[in-house]
């Protein structure tokens, strides 16, 4: 692909430390784990990692810390090759830092975070306006509120497109913020529970057909193993997750996003896209951590080949 940075991000890159265990431990019991590891995370941060190695040409907006915890959360991203120049440090420890607990029985996993990350949000004046409107896609989080944005505004005004990870929710309402990003979102790609939540519609293309009316012209729900449902004014359908051996679902949304961007990049049609993000969700799913397992553009295709559905050539 392009020279040219074709996708940027803004939002969250963290380092994540991986427990996969049985048994969660209490104040009573410690717990052993049988595995274990560092990776990269965070929706956006991840989501360019996988857009990067899957062949596209990648930045990543957002903050880091300066002690050694950022010092290997940066060294996790520069493995990607992705431009890091927009990458703001702080004069503080990483905060930006999750553990997380992988059952080992089913891959599920949950999260310890610090509630919110204190001081590193980006201020939309940090923000260089031509880098970002330079690239064709825009994807972003709950990261960074004010920036994001302020950045959306501009890639709507520039006639680009932005992209929302919205994330999985059990709650009745989303943040504000998130509301107020909608109308600047042509893409939206969430997780279980937000399409009700945003539209107050029960049924997953029911409340994908009202989010329409809210400014995205493409709406993607992803709902782990029974994969995801798009809707678009002229089309809906389900795409089926792929059986594989699942290790550990961490970052399986935050890859298929990426995937996703890679996919309209090409021009492919929306099952085709599907399809493609799917697969690439799945062999994130068969090994540990976030990025690590990531796949690449020829092993996606090899996979897909195997199941009798190619990717379209060129
Ligand atoms: N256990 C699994 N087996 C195969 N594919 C999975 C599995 N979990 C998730 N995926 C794939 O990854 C996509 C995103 O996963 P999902 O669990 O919805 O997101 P999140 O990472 O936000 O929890 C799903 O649509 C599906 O295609
Ligand atoms: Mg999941």
């Amino acid at each position: 692909m392009a020279e040219r940075i074709q996708i940027v991000g803004l939002g969250l890159a963290t380092l994540d430390v991986l427990i996969r265990t049985e048994n969660m431990p209490n104040w009573e019991h410690g717990a052993r784990f049988d595995a274990f590891g560092f990776d990269g995370g965070g929706p956006v941060g991840t989501a360019m990692c996988a857009a990067a190695r899957l062949g596209a040409a990648v930045g990543f907006v957002g903050t880091a810390g300066c002690d050694h915890v950022a010092g290997l959360k940066v060294e996790l991203l520069e493995e990607f090759g992705i431009d890091l120049s927009h990458l703001l440090r702080r004069d503080q420890p990483e905060d930006q830092v999750v553990i997380v607990y992988v059952d080992s029985r089913t891959g599920e996993r949950v999260f310890s975070g610090f509630g919110r990350p204190r001081d590193q949000l980006l201020r939309p004046e940090e923000l260089d306006r031509a880098y970002i409107t330079a690239a064709d896609y825009l994807h972003l989080e709950g990261m960074h509120p004010e920036a994001a944005l302020q950045a959306a505004r501009w890639m709507q005004e520039a006639g680009k497109t932005v992209v929302l990870d919205g994330s999985k929710t059990a709650e009745r309402d989303v943040r504000p913020f998130i509301r107020e990003l909608i109308p600047y979102v042509n893409v939206l790609i969430c997780g279980e529970g937000f399409g009700r939540a945003l539209s107050g519609v029960e049924g997953l293309y029911e409340a994908g057909r009202r989010i329409l009316e809210m400014g995205p012209r493409i709406v993607v729900q992803t709902e782990g193993a029974d994969g995801s449902y798009t809707v678009t004014r002229e089309d809906r359908f389900h795409t089926p997750a792929y059986p594989v051996d699942v290790v550990d679902t961490t970052g399986a949304g935050d890859v298929f996003h990426g995937a996703y961007i890679v996919g309209l990049l090409h021009g492919w049609d929306l099952r085709t896209v599907a399809r493609f993000s799917t697969a690439v969700s799945a062999l994130k799913c068969t090994g540990l951590g976030g990025r690590g397992p990531i796949p690449t553009f020829s092993q996606v295709g090899a996979f897909l080949q195997e199941r009798g559905e190619p990717l379209p050539q060129g």
